[in-house]
């Protein structure tokens, strides 16, 4: 069986500075991949890559055997098939929490007025915020906004979806509420790659770890390999750096 996406051996640059240098990897249906990396190291060019936001020089990308990087690919049918939640929200402003999650799917998915409503409730429902569909995103706290976001992409019915920094951009006693809108979502199966800072989240709901250091991968595999017996200095370093600033990752 193909796995639902591969990078093999995926090479970015922007001018002279390589971005990613020979990136490979397999993700399963179902797999929750968290990838942790300097400032710089390649993070978002990774996740950008898979949906197009950003065109590779070389190597392939492939989803559920679909080879992404082809240059016929309907950019448009990948995104519906890969949902993107951002750190900074992007959700229209003038436009309501249950308008934010209906628009896709009146646009895209082409769907009418009411079943969209119907099933941009039920994601709303499923995040926790039901009661504020009709509440405008500047009425809402930053967690509640990146629950909407979650929402949105969830509404697309997406293969996988790709959080880059969800929390980066909350206060620190929000970040909360979203990381368990994101385990749910990983003990519900969806298949989800995530660039976090947040180590407990890596800890207890990835099922692989990545460490990219300029544009390489150092070391992937369970979080326990990571956090707990790495043999690689630079590994061991990192995240020893990263859980001193954003909560230890004991389980
Ligand atoms: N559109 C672009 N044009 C030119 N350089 C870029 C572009 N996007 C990213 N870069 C450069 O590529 C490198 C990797 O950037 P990227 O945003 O992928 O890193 P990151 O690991 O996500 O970092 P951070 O943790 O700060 O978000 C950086 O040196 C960045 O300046
Ligand atoms: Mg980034």
């Amino acid at each position: 069986m193909n796995p639902l996406l591969r990078l093999d051996s995926v090479y970015k640059s922007y001018g002279d500075e390589e971005v990613l240098r020979g990136v490979s990897l397999d993700m399963e249906v179902g797999d929750v991949e968290v990838v942790v990396g300097p400032s710089g190291s390649g993070k978002s060019t990774l996740l950008r890559c898979v949906n197009r936001l950003t065109e590779i020089d070389d190597g392939d990308i492939y989803l559920d055997g679909d080879r992404v990087t082809a240059p016929d690919t309907d950019v448009n049918e990948l995104r519906r098939d890969v949902g993107m939640v951002f750190q900074d929200f992007n959700l229209f402003a003038h436009k309501t929490a249950l308008g934010n999650v209906t628009l896709g799917l009146r646009r895209v998915r082409g769907m009418g007025k009411a079943e969209a409503r119907e099933k941009a409730m039920e994601h709303l429902d499923q995040v926790g915020l039901g009661d504020q569909a009709d509440s405008y995103p500047a009425e809402l706290s930053g967690g509640q906004k990146q629950r909407v976001g979650i929402a949105r992409a969830l509404a697309m019915d997406p293969k996988l979806i790709l959080f880059d920094e969800p929390t980066s951009a909350l206060d620190p006693e929000l970040i909360g509420e979203v990381t368990e809108v994101m385990r749910d979502l990983a003990s519900g199966g969806m298949t989800m790659l995530v660039v976090t800072h947040e180590m407990t989240f890596a800890r207890e709901a990835a099922s692989t770890m990545t460490f990219l250091d300029q544009g390489e991968i150092v070391e992937r595999g369970p979080p326990e390999q990571l956090f707990d017996r790495s043999e690689r200095k630079r590994t061991r370093e990192f995240l020893s750096r990263i859980t001193a600033r954003h909560g230890d990752a004991q389980p």
